[in-house]
C-alpha cells in the first residue's frame, strides 16, 4: 500500500527538495502536495519544477474553522511534514491528524525554540550563546510552538571561529542528511 506525504513549508524548500530527492524511486511513497503560505517562495518553484501539486494557504481560512483540513484528509497522508513552516498550525488541524504532524527545528531544542526563534534567528541566538554544540531536533507537533514529543536529535560542533551563517550552514546540511530517513522509519513504523 502507498504512503503519502505532505510537506508545508514556506522558504527555500532545501528540506522538501532532500525529501524528494530520497524518495524519488519509492514505488510506496508518494508526494502528493506542497502547502505553502508565501506565493514568492523557492519551495513553489521545487513543487512545480518536479511535478507535485501545491495549495496555497490563505491566513484566513487556515486560521478559522475547518480551513484546510477536508482537502488534507482527502489526500490520505500518512505524516504531514513541516519543512520551514513558520505559522503555528491551528488546534483543530493538530487534532484532525493525531500523531502525524511532525516539524524539523535547526536547533536543539528545547533551547532555542517558541515564538519568533525561526532561521537566522535561531543560529545569532545559539553563536551568542556560546554554546559549543548545536544541532536539529525533529517532534511531533501539538498546539504550541516546539513542544511535541522529541522523535531525534543530532548535534554538530561550533568551532570558536564559527558565524551564525556557518552554523546555519552546518544544521541544514544535519537535516539534509537526517530529515528523509527519520521519515522513513516513521513510515516503517
Ligand atoms: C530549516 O532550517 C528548518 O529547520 C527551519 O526552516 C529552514 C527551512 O529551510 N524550520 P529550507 O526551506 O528547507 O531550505
Amino acid at each position: 500500500m502507498s504512503q503519502n506525504l505532505i510537506i508545508f513549508a514556506s522558504g527555500s524548500g532545501s528540506n522538501a527538495q532532500a525529501i524528494i530527492d530520497f524518495f524519488r524511486n519509492d514505488p510506496e511513497v508518494k508526494i502528493r502536495l506542497i502547502a505553502c503560505n508565501k506565493p514568492q517562495a523557492g519551495v513553489l518553484n521545487i513543487a512545480s519544477h518536479e511535478g507535485i501539486p501545491t495549495l496555497i494557504i490563505e491566513k484566513e481560512q487556515f486560521f478559522s474553522g475547518n480551513g484546510y483540513i477536508d482537502e488534507l484528509k482527502a489526500l490520505d497522508p500518512s505524516l504531514i511534514i513541516l519543512a520551514g513552516f513558520l505559522w503555528k498550525l491551528p488546534t483543530a488541524l493538530v487534532q484532525a491528524f493525531p500523531g502525524k504532524i511532525i516539524n524539523i527545528h535547526p536547533a536543539l531544542l528545547p533551547k532555542y525554540g517558541g515564538k519568533g526563534m525561526y532561521g537566522h534567528f535561531v543560529h545569532e541566538a545559539v553563536k551568542a550563546s556560546g554554546d559549543l554544540q548545536t544541532g536539529i531536533t525533529i517532534h511531533q507537533v501539538d498546539e504550541h510552538y516546539d513542544n511535541g514529543t522529541f522523535l531525534f536529535q543530532a548535534v554538530t560542533d561550533i568551532e570558536p571561529d564559527d558565524s551564525s551563517e556557518t552554523i546555519a550552514k552546518k544544521v541544514l546540511q544535519l537535516e539534509h542528511r537526517h530529515f528523509p530517513r527519520i521519515i522513513q522509519d516513521l513510515l516503517r513504523q
